[in-house]
């Protein structure tokens, strides 16, 4: 496959940076990755206003304006030679390549703009049927989680949480709130209406919250952002979750308990209709 590294398109055997870049040494930068469908990037606009916010919240320089950004991502699909129906544009900007000290180098350097098509397989029909077992487990991750940040030891040790319990993922709270999961969005309906955590500093802003706002308005949901506690995700009707890989799925079984009725909702059914119309 070709990748972007440092201004240039490369097979990914030849793509390399220096182990001197903050990404590598301080996890100095910040990603998104943007869905792929049928060729064409689903809310790209989205995706690169929220690299604009995290690129803006760690004072990395904008490297590329809109257009080029925009041109980046579609030379890329175009160079991948099996595109298949689904991928995923992964973007990662960091800092640079600097002598290794905590403070910004000064004056600023060139910051690294690594871009590469990777495969995505969106969830099969079989596990958007069964649906997704999680645990939950304390937030112990740091407080600017609404930055898309690549230090992800915290979301990497949630996950292998996930992993080691032989489940799907987790749902993380703070304080008895819910946050939210290693890698994705969790949603709670109760009583027919969908309800999230507010988009604050403790949880990442999912593109999906926006869509997910949308697909209510659509089908007639009431949608609430507002602190929800643990009890409140216990006793759910149904649990959901969304990113731009796992799209929308249900849970099914929380802390080995079912979850409502232990299948997949009513309203995960009309919520994964409508978000299959938007794809398709
Ligand atoms: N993860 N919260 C966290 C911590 C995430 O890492 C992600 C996405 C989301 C959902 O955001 P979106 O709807 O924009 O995908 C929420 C991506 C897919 C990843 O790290 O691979």
């Amino acid at each position: 496959p070709t990748v972007y590294v440092g201004g240039e398109f490369l097979p990914l055997s030849r793509a390399s940076v220096s182990v001197l870049d903050r990404g590598f040494i301080f996890g100095d930068g910040i990603y998104e990755v943007v869905p792929i469908y049928f060729g064409q990037p689903f809310r790209m606009a989205e995706h690169l206003d929220r690299l604009d916010r995290s690129l803006a919240k760690i004072e990395i320089s904008q490297p590329m304006s809109r257009e080029q950004w925009e041109g980046l991502v579609r030379d890329l699909i175009a160079k991948t030679d099996s595109q298949g129906n689904c991928a995923m544009v992964y973007i990662q900007v960091t800092r640079g390549v600097a002598k290794r000290d905590h403070a910004f180098p000064s004056p600023p350097v060139k910051p690294t703009v690594f871009a590469m098509v990777a495969p995505m397989v969106p969830p099969t029909e079989q596990v958007r049927r069964a649906g997704l077992k999680v645990i939950s487990l304390p937030d112990e991750r740091w407080l600017h989680c609404d930055i898309k940040s690549v230090s992800l030891l915290g979301n990497v040790l949630a996950k292998q949480a996930a992993v080691k319990a032989g489940v799907d993922e987790v749902v993380q709270f703070r304080d008895g709130m819910l946050t939210e999961g290693a890698s994705c969005n969790i949603w709670v309906v109760k009583d027919g209406k969908v309800y999230a955590p507010p988009k604050n500093h403790l949880v990442l802003e999912g593109i999906r919250y926006g869509l997910m706002q949308e697909l209510c308005e659509e089908i007639g949901i009431q949608f609430l952002l507002k602190p929800v506690p643990k009890e409140a995700v216990q006793s759910a009707d149904e649990l959901m979750l969304t990113s731009a890989t796992k799209e929308v799925l249900p849970i099914v079984e929380l802390d080995a308990q079912p979850v409502g009725s232990g299948r997949p909702g009513h309203v995960y059914e009309s919520l994964r209709r409508a978000y299959d119309a938007r794809i398709q």
